[in-house]
């Protein structure tokens, strides 16, 4: 695997789950790595700690904020979108304040956080979105605005990949099925289900999704933009 020991890395969303994972992944390659977070201070100072990591409050759903931070960290050369909320149930009763804040963190933060990235990105840069295989799959009931959310990611990745490729800049999601995480745990009440969709029936590990992240990072995926690159045990199949 390559190193990334002359990178400035950025993760959105850093402090657990799959977040963490990529923020130990890159930061075990030798990368300089800082990420975001809006609620987990103790975990975020923690992983920060034992990675070498710098830990920033920042609630992606400000834009203005979320602007700052990605301005403020100078040229970057891999962004990571990870920052991300799932708000399921049925869209008859679910809270319309709770589905916008949704759209504003997993639709509205990427795209600002990208374009904003892109500006001072050198040649060559790598931009990578956390979305989802439910951009392409959305088997149950109660998943429409998620859904929603992560096919945005899919047309922003294309108009980007097109908008920032001739500075060789590539722009890809990398789009999980059921990860073992706080969002969506292996042994939760929708575990099961969950894996009742899948062709390998077991929930993915968060490095698992981590290691795929860092190839799109890495100089062998420079012909790889505008692409989604799924990792769901068979669950879109
Ligand atoms: N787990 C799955 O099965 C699965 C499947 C497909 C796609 N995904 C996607 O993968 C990504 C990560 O999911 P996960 O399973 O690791 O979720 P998770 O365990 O709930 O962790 C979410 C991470 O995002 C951060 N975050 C959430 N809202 C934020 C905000 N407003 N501002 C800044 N950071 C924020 C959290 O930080 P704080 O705690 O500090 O707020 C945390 O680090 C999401 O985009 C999710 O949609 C997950």
């Amino acid at each position: 695997m390559p190193g990334f020991s002359d990178k400035s890395v950025l993760v959105l969303g850093g402090s657990r789950g799959i977040g963490a994972a990529i923020v130990r992944r890159f930061a075990a390659d030798g990368a300089r790595v800082s990420f975001t977070y809006a609620g987990s201070a103790e975990a975020s100072a923690s992983l920060a700690s034992e990675t070498g990591t710098q830990a920033i409050l920042t609630d992606s759903a400000d834009r203005d904020a979320l602007i700052a931070t990605v301005a403020g960290r100078g040229p970057i050369d891999v962004l990571v979108v990870n920052a991300g909320t799932a708000v399921l149930g049925d869209p008859l009763t679910l809270d319309p304040d709770a589905i916008d804040r949704m759209i504003d963190v997993n639709v509205r933060a990427p795209y600002h956080a990208a374009v904003e990235a892109a500006r001072r990105m050198p040649d060559g840069g790598r931009i990578i979105v956390i979305g989802s295989v439910n951009g392409d799959r959305m088997p149950f009931a109660g998943g429409a605005a998620y859904a929603l959310t992560k096919a945005a990611v899919q047309g922003m990745v294309r108009g980007l990949a097109r908008d920032f490729g001739h500075r060789g800049i590539t722009v890809n999601a990398v789009q999980p099925g059921p990860t073992h995480s706080d969002m969506n745990p292996e042994d939760g009440p929708m575990a099961d289900a969950m894996r009742g969709f899948m062709a390998i029936k077991r929930h993915i590990r968060a490095e698992e999704v981590a290691e795929l992240t860092a190839y799109l990072a890495g100089p062998q995926a420079a012909m790889i933009t505008g692409s989604f690159q799924t990792i769901d045990g068979g669950f879109g199949a």
